[in-house]
């Protein structure tokens, strides 16, 4: 069997996690391939609202494997609580998940110096979640960091108070106060905790499954606007989101992928700064906003909003070779009479239908189809049989321009809020 990949085709927050738990009862094995505590991945089911950073989103399903693989970047601390709540809640995780050697670990000197650098760019900034992110897979890339599989070394303590010092060289070059003793601590205490967990090879694990015929689905976090390479940059994550990251990230060929299914809202939301071509800076994106609870899982921030882009989408679908597209958030669009997709942009005098290479400071005016709305509510509906006329045309407007089946679209937060739907796209 091939390994099956879901992510992001926007900037994040597509629903990921919703339809990942969805989707786990058809695998066995569900992998994190990159990304950090960065990610808030939410599911809903019973009443009950979960949101997960670094955990694999089948961890609520019994029988099933949570891999977090070497692409992940793990802050102890942070996963430890993450931990602690699933386990409150009686998951046993420690059964139902494995952690990768190779994945790198964040020290509380690399959040300090994500906080530092943030703060330095002023009005350049990022809008980092401040995680660490960004300086743990410099640390992973300049050839210095430190590994899950160190904690197993005797040596450890020393290599980390090697790196520790590196940091604090590096801090001294900032104005940027700091008091690093509360966080050693608790992340040493962490560390100890994370020597119960099962470490494994993942490379290997993953291949033999395959190998004994599991299926497996590989989930992604954040989106492709935010890859390392071929997102917005410099307002980017730094790690690759796109399907080659599934093989870097858990060391899967490139030959042994199969379906890879892009998520997308039915609308468009970023969090932090950078460009968004569509945004609504208006009372329109205000009640985007309100009606999609719009507000980060992980940083509680509000996020930007604005109608579809179809020239990023198409991007995105080509740089991941998506085979199935899922679309969530249908619901929040029934406030709307009519909707706008973007076509193109007008830039420089001419309408060009791609992001150029430098958008920073250069104006790109969306062009827009408009289309009629539905004003029903979907949130109560369970078969695709019975979405509107005026959805149903959304869809087939979005896989024409798309050129790719649209074979799941979610109208609600719940795990029952999913309608499967076989698409005719290819035989229309
Ligand atoms: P992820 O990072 O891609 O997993 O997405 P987030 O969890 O950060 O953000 C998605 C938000 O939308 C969460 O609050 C979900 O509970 C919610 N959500 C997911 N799908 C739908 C949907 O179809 N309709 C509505 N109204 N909310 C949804
Ligand atoms: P999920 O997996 C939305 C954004 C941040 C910031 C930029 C860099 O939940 O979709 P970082 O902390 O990585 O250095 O931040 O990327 N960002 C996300 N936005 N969803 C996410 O993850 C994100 N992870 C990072 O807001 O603009
Ligand atoms: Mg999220």
């Amino acid at each position: 069997m091939k390994v099956d990949v879901l992510l992001g085709l926007q900037w994040g927050d597509e629903g990921k996690g919703k339809v990942v738990d969805v989707l786990t009862p058809n695998y066995d094995v569900i992998a994190r391939f990159q990304g950090g505590p960065n990610a808030g991945h939410t599911l809903e089911f019973d009443g009950i609202k979960h949101v997960l950073n670094t955990i694999p989103s089948g961890i609520f399903h019994s029988n099933k494997m949570n891999v977090v693989g070497n692409g992940v970047v793990i802050d102890p601390i942070l996963f430890m609580k993450e931990v602690d709540a699933l386990t409150g809640m009686k998951v046993p995780i420690n059964e139902r998940m494995v952690i990768s050697r190779k994945a790198h670990l964040i020290l509380p000197t690399h959040r300090l110096l994500d906080a530092a650098s943030e703060q330095a760019k002023g009005k350049k900034k990022i809008g980092s979640t401040l995680k660490g992110i960004g300086p743990t897979y410099m640390d992973k890339t300049g050839r210095n960091g430190l590994r899950v599989g160190d904690i197993e070394s005797t040596n450890f303590e020393e290599r980390y108070n090697n790196l520790k010092e590196k940091h604090i060289q590096l801090l001294s070059q900032f104005d940027f106060e700091y008091d690093l003793i509360e966080m050693e601590t608790e992340w040493m205490k962490s560390i100890e905790r994370f020597k119960s967990f099962v470490l494994v090879d993942s490379e290997h694990l993953i291949n033999a499954q395959k190998k004994e015929g599991k299926r497996i689905l590989a989930e992604g976090a954040q989106g492709t606007l935010l890859d390392i390479d071929f997102g917005s940059y410099p307002f980017v994550t730094s790690s690759n989101t796109i399907t080659a990251g599934a093989c870097t990230g858990l060391g899967v060929a490139p030959n042994q992928i199969g379906e890879v299914y892009g998520i997308f809202k039915a609308y468009c939301t970023r969090v932090g700064s950078g460009p968004f071509p569509t945004e609504l800076e208006d009372e329109v994106g205000e009640r985007m906003r309100k009606a999609g609870h719009e507000f980060g899982a992980t940083t509680g921030r509000p996020r930007r909003c604005g109608w579809i882009d179809l020239p990023a989408l198409k991007y995105a679908c080509m740089i991941n070779g998506v085979t199935q597209l899922i679309m969530t958030k249908a619901d929040v669009l029934s406030e709307f009479e009519t909707i706008k997709a973007c076509t193109g942009y007008k830039y420089k005098g001419e309408v060009i239908d791609f992001m150029p290479f430098d958008v920073v400071g250069e104006e790109l005016v969306p062009v827009y189809d408009e289309l009629e709305g539905w004003s029903e509510d979907l949130t109560g509906l369970r078969s695709i049989d019975d979405i509107p006329a005026t959805l149903q045309s959304y869809i087939d407007y979005l896989e024409r321009i798309l050129e790719t089946p649209i074979t799941i679209v979610s109208v609600g937060p719940d795990r029952s809020q999913t309608l499967m739907r076989e698409s005719t796209w290819a035989t229309a």
